[in-house]
């Protein structure tokens, strides 16, 4: 009955991120971020490449050091294979499978939206037993997806609904430099919210069939209602941010939970969970409070750590494929693209 250590690596796009499991539970999970982007408004992919290069094996080390462990004793290592940018995806893929030859242990490829969705089954200790049944439903909403998935297992998810345009995180980070607040913008806008009305301006709404979503017509009717605005008073965003704030966040909250709550009728599916960077969100988070009570949901809301990228939820569903035997090739290239 040997212990199974997993090391999990993610650099899918702007965060170098190396965590430890040891049969299911974690050890440590460490993370550099790139202050380098906020200079530009976004993720520069070159620069993050770069960024990655420099954080790779230190962020392993650290890692492998926290957990207390050797490299020698790792039983597979994980690592995100897509979606992501390619020449992020590239410095993590070519470590994992250097560090994986060199201990000669088995490699196992991880779809970081998959991650997202899995880092519910993240444990903190023997004992914890926060992770959702199967199936259950996962709202997913980052900086780059915004997907209703339907989760029967941790290799069998179905995606029910998702954006035929913008991602909930990217209008959220568009609306806010249009307001010349700094970047990333979701953090601050949630900020700004709290002390703001949420019913102070009515944005436009998409009108969808189906499951799917979509976030650049709320986009086009902030900036246009905004710039009107901007021209009877020059000073109106200083004069409303808070109130600007709480609307924006209050419609998009609006239009994530319509779809969700018509997912959750139609599947019959009450165990709810949330995952992305965008379920940092108070908001969002207040919501699905709100819908637990009124319609008997059993909801999962991660730790704020495990909603942002991070390599422990890329180990977790390393753990789960390494017992299935589910191992990778050395050839297989990373994918840019978003597949399931
Ligand atoms: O999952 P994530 O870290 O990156 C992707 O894989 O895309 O998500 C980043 C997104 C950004 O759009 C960011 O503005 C948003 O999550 N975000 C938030 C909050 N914290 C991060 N959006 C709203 N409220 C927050 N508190």
């Amino acid at each position: 009955n040997r212990n199974v250590y997993i090391l999990g690596i993610e650099s899918s796009c702007d965060d170098t991120s190396a965590a430890v499991l040891r049969n299911g539970v974690l050890l440590s999970n460490v993370t550099a971020s790139q202050d380098v982007h906020k200079a530009y408004g976004g993720v520069v992919p070159e620069l993050a490449s770069r960024a990655h290069q420099q954080n790779v094996v230190p962020v392993v080390d650290q890692a492998i050091k926290r957990a207390g462990i050797k490299k020698e004793t790792l039983s597979a290592i994980a690592y995100t294979r897509g979606p992501g940018l390619m020449g992020s995806l590239l410095v993590g893929v070519n470590f994992a499978k250097g560090l994986a030859r060199s201990l000669n242990i088995p490699l196992i490829d991880v779809n970081h939206l998959q991650g997202h969705v899995m880092a519910h089954f993240i444990k903190e200790s023997d004992d914890d037993a926060s992770a959702p049944p199967f199936p259950f439903i996962c709202l997913l909403v980052s900086g780059g997806n915004s997907q209703i998935v339907k989760v029967n297992a941790y290799d069998d998810m179905q995606v029910l609904g998702q954006t035929i345009d913008d991602a909930a995180g990217e209008a959220i980070d568009k609306c806010s430099k249009v307001m010349g607040l700094g970047y990333p913008g979701g953090p601050i806008i949630d900020k700004l919210a709290r002390q703001g009305n949420p019913l102070a301006f009515q944005f436009a709404e998409p009108h969808i069939a189906g499951f799917d979503y979509s976030f650049s017509g709320l986009k086009t009717s902030f900036l246009y209602n905004l710039r009107d605005w901007i021209k009877e008073d020059t000073d109106f965003i200083e004069h409303h941010k808070n109130d600007l704030a709480a609307s924006l966040e209050h419609t998009i909250v609006d239009i994530l939970m319509n779809k969700l709550r018509k997912a959750v009728k139609e599947t019959g599916i009450k165990h709810v969970a949330v995952a992305g960077g965008v379920s940092a969100n108070n908001g969002l988070r207040n919501a699905f409070r709100e819908h637990a009570e009124k319609f008997g949901w059993t909801i999962y809301i991660p730790k704020f750590s495990y909603t942002t990228d991070n390599a422990a939820m890329i180990a977790i569903v390393g753990q789960f494929k390494y017992h299935d035997n589910d191992f990778g090739r050395m050839d297989a290239p990373a994918f840019s693209k978003v597949t399931f």
